[in-house]
């Protein structure tokens, strides 16, 4: 049997490690969904360590994503609450923290009879949205099929959502194409490693049910960490005054669609039909961090004139016309001045949102990264700081963890990005 180590010492607090997803697939919870825009467990852990000899005890991540601080808060005693406004992801993050919530052998109980039901169903669907047929082939949706049917069975409601979270967690490593786990899907590209449905479901059963075992009864019961499915530009659910720290990472205004990315799991769950679907159920919630999110507003000068954008006014406008003006010089014309009147517009929403439920003395970590749509360079950790401190919080500043322009590489330019952590201080 695989022996975890809990708390692995990997030095991430001062390493670019940090910031990626990567090592999180050697710790127990954070394992089960590999979700690549989060960030690491194990310097989530050594913050929450930090801030609780600091007197600190309730922790708030408004873009909780896969759940990555609420999981280490719930292993470091601290109370949670996390926002996430995508239904997939916010699910994904909500059956991980249900973990506690089982007795092991239940759990397999209940699992394995849904594989054992599936394993028997007769699938005579044929019909399948193109996308769903170009990752499948045949044999592998029957057997994917037959999960759905027999998840959709199970008339209890938290073992129902666990059977939901494997069978989303399996479907990619059960594609033979090219699905990594990001944004675009890849039909023409094959994987080498490709795993049998029925059986990726029996292994991922197995690797949760020994996490589940190792930690029972060591962790859980001294905290509390809740997943809200709510938009972080208001958070509703959180009492005034709340958390004392915020440790978090947005969506970065580099184009990557959060919508767009889950979108073969929300195909094959019959949820969209497609991707204008998609914008309307989802996009709508999210953070406009890309251009299609914008491809319905005509213009967002009206957005530049708002009070919120007022401590960034100058600086934005100019990048705004600058933004326009290469458009119309690019075949593809992207709406990218939009996108950063939105994003920057949306960003501010969220300080004020969070102003109401920080405590006076809260500390905030914020991971992020700028962008450079057409060349244009935007200081995104320096115009968020602008617009957290016009929110009321009081200083912030910026340290830079590492180099990255790869991202716009293709647009063909070498404008030098960073990513790294804001600390913005109440
Ligand atoms: C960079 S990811 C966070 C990943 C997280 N740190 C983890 O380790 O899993 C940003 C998340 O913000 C979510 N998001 C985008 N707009 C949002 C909004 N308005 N309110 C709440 N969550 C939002 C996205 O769906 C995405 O999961």
């Amino acid at each position: 049997m695989l022996q975890l180590d809990l708390f692995p010492t990997y030095g991430l607090a001062d390493s670019v490690a940090s910031t990626t997803f990567q090592d999180n697939m050697k710790l127990p919870l954070h394992r089960w969904y590999r979700y690549t825009a989060g960030f690491s467990g194990a310097w989530v852990g050594e913050m929450l360590e930090k801030w609780k000899r600091e007197g600190r005890s309730r922790v708030l991540d408004p873009f909780a994503g896969s759940g990555t601080v609420l999981v280490e808060s719930m292993l470091h005693g601290v109370d949670a609450s996390g926002i996430e406004s995508h239904p997939y992801v916010y699910n994904i993050a909500a059956a991980k923290l249900q973990w506690d919530d089982f007795d092991a052998e239940e759990l397999a109980g209940g699992c394995l009879e849904v594989l054992r039901k599936a394993k028997l169903k007769e699938i005579s669907r044929t019909e399948y949205p193109a996308l769903i047929t170009k990752c499948f082939p045949p044999d592998t949706l029957k057997k994917l099929e037959a999960l759905k049917v027999s998840c959709r069975e199970v008339e209890d409601d938290k073992l129902r959502n666990i059977v939901w979270f494997i069978i989303t967690s399996i479907l990619r490593s059960a594609s033979p194409v090219g699905t990594a786990q990001w944004q675009y899907i890849q039909p023409n590209k094959t994987k080498a490693k490709v795993l049998d449905p029925f059986a990726a479901y029996e292994s991922k059963l197995a690797e949760m049910l020994e996490d589940i075992q190792k930690l029972k009864g060591r962790f859980g019961a001294s905290s509390s960490a809740v997943i809200l499915k709510e938009d972080a530009r208001n958070i509703v659910s959180v009492p005034e005054k709340w958390a004392d720290m915020v440790i978090t990472s947005p969506p970065y205004a580099n184009n990557y669609d959060y919508a767009d990315a889950m979108r073969l799991e929300m195909l094959f769950w019959d949820d969209i039909n497609g991707w204008k679907d998609l914008v309307d159920k989802v996009g709508v919630n999210l953070i406009r961090a890309c251009t299609q999110h914008v491809s319905a507003l005509k213009d967002s000068v009206g957005y530049m004139s708002s009070e919120l954008l007022a401590p960034i006014r100058d600086e934005i406008e100019e990048k705004y016309f600058l933004l326009k003006d290469e458009r119309s010089k690019h075949g593809g014309k992207k709406n990218y001045h939009t996108m950063v009147a939105a994003y920057f517009y949306d960003m501010a929403q969220v300080f004020w949102s969070l102003e109401r439920v920080t405590s006076d003395n809260c500390t905030m970590c914020f991971v992020v990264g700028d962008s450079a749509p057409y060349g244009i360079h935007i200081p995104v950790d320096e115009w968020l700081g602008k617009l957290a401190q016009a929110a009321g919080f009081n200083d912030y500043s910026f340290e830079k963890l590492r180099d990255r322009n790869t991202k716009w590489k293709n647009r063909k330019h070498r404008v030098p990005l960073k990513e790294g952590r804001l600390w913005i201080n109440k």
